[in-house]
């Protein structure tokens, strides 16, 4: 099929674009962002993921993905059309549709060049109920909703970090709609992916029974997604609420998450202690569904709790490097492992890591900072900081360092090297990603989160 992905540039759409190119449709993904239009033509990547520089180099080469400002030129031809531009919080929670709502008006000024025919319309952007019939409403001016186009909700579940991977073999596929003419586009749109009939890295699929698809009204399938991610959320802040508890009456959260994640009903997944949840979509979709719950006239209360203790975790960390390196912190150097909002991503938007960073410098302390692959991106936002591209070096001299991101690499260094460097041992494991007992037994005075002083190993032992 030929499609077209608008805001092509950004993650989802990338990884998006790049996914159906794997399948065998040729894609035309289109963006206003100039630089990473031109950067994605010459075959560089803006965004980090596992295995997306040699596929986007096989598709330009194969034809079958190109990238461009201009919304006509990948509309020629085109089946259906995907909208997968950002849909950030505005300043009070609620979701700004500003994007996708200027997207309609290009797409309902621009359908007929040079060709007006049937197009299904995909919304995958996370959106409130509502914005469907808003894209209905801007197209329905000019064009027959049934005749000229249909729209589908067709919200976006991947991992960053993880995102190809989880493009190819989703947990489900989600389709909204109340047209079957549109679905069934849809349906055949992602057909090798629900049959499983994609190999990926090398990867075989996880399952051999096709993967779910949940067809749903418009409404329920944009609920879907921010449901979803509020219960994301909402373990992430339950086990953050059970680390205090467990500081409190000397247990080991990593052994209680450990223990409970068995449980069939409960899982592993999501229920690691630490810093909280950062990156664009947590905090945002939570948010959102807040006021989305405010304007209906209903009081969120869990949701908000789920919020609010999610944004003490960051100030609960700035009082820990006060108790560890002194309550005074002007001119205290303090080392960051970290930048990145999660692993096997360069993404910072809205990462804890840069808040625990801000509110230190706030209070005098001196800021170096290491990631393994962000480093360009901060040095981008900030080029007066220190960012260090030797772990080894970033800690030199420093009075306190922070695990900020639980990069597995941070826990294979050499921490005797690390000692002999800073000027004070100390070491606080806001991801409770290295082993406490060994760092102590080499001297460090080590604090995770939700741990007991005596049992802070790596990992829980069964049997
Ligand atoms: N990033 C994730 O992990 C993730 C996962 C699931 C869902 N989502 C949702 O997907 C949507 C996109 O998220 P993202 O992280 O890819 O955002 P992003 O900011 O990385 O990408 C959005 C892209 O849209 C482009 N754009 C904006 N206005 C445009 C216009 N009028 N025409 C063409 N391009 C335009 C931007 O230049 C940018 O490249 C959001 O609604 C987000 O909530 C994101």
């Amino acid at each position: 099929m030929n499609v077209c992905v608008i805001g092509g540039a950004g993650y989802v759409g990338l990884i998006t674009g790049l996914g159906l190119a794997e399948l065998g449709h040729r894609v035309v993904n289109v963006d206003i962002d100039a630089a990473h239009v031109e950067r994605l033509n010459r075959g560089d990547s803006p965004i980090y993921e596992e295995g997306i520089g040699p596929l986007l180099r096989r598709h330009l080469d194969s034809g079958r993905i190109r990238f461009t400002q201009l919304l006509p030129a990948g509309l020629v031809d085109s089946e259906v059309v995907i909208i997968a531009v950002g849909s950030p919080a505005q300043d009070d929670g609620h979701a700004d549709l500003s994007a996708i709502s200027s997207v309609a008006e290009d797409l309902s000024k621009h359908w007929d060049e040079p060709d007006g025919r049937y197009r299904v319309i995909a919304i995958k952007s996370t959106v409130p109920v509502g914005t469907a019939e808003l894209v209905r409403s801007i197209m329905g001016r000019q064009k027959r909703e049934g005749e000229d186009f249909d729209i589908i909700s067709n919200p976006e579940f991947l991992r960053e970090g993880k995102g190809l991977h989880d493009f190819f073999y989703p947990d489900r596929i989600v389709i909204g709609s109340d047209s079957e003419r549109a679905r069934a586009v849809i349906k055949e749109l992602y057909e090798p992916v629900i049959q499983r009939r994609v190999r990926f890295n090398g990867e075989e699929p996880p399952g051999s029974e096709p993967v779910p698809l949940v067809e749903t009204s418009l409404a329920s399938a944009q609920m879907i997604k921010y449901a979803s991610n509020a219960f994301l959320a909402t373990r992430i802040s339950f086990i953050n609420e059970v680390a205090w508890l467990c500081e409190r009456t000397g247990a080991d959260v990593k052994e209680v998450s450990y223990g409970m994640g068995f449980d069939s009903r409960i899982g592993h997944a999501y229920l690691d202690a630490g810093l909280g949840f950062g990156g664009p979509c947590l905090e945002k979709d939570l948010r959102a569904l807040i006021k989305i719950s405010e304007a209906s006239g209903y009081d969120p209360q869990l949701l908000r709790s789920v919020l609010e203790r999610n944004q003490r975790q960051v100030e609960e960390v700035v009082a820990r490097v006060k108790e560890a390196a002194g309550d005074v912190l002007y001119q205290r150097v303090i080392t960051v492992f970290g930048l990145a909002f999660k692993p096997q991503t360069n993404d910072l938007r809205n990462s804890q890591s840069l808040e625990v960073i801000q509110r230190l410098r706030e209070q005098g302390a001196t800021l170096r900072a290491h990631d393994p692959v962000a480093l360009p991106e901060a040095r981008a936002l900030d080029p007066g900081a220190a960012y260090i591209d030797d772990p080894y070096e970033a800690v030199h001299g420093s009075d306190a360092l922070l695990i900020l991101t639980a990069w597995p690499q941070y826990a294979e260094l050499d921490y005797g090297r690390i000692k002999e460097r800073m000027a004070s041992p100390c070491i606080i494991d806001a991801r409770n990603l290295l082993d406490g007992s060994l760092l102590r037994a080499l001297g460090f005075s080590y604090t995770g989160v939700g741990r007991g002083p005596s049992r802070a190993s790596t990992e829980p032992r069964i049997g």
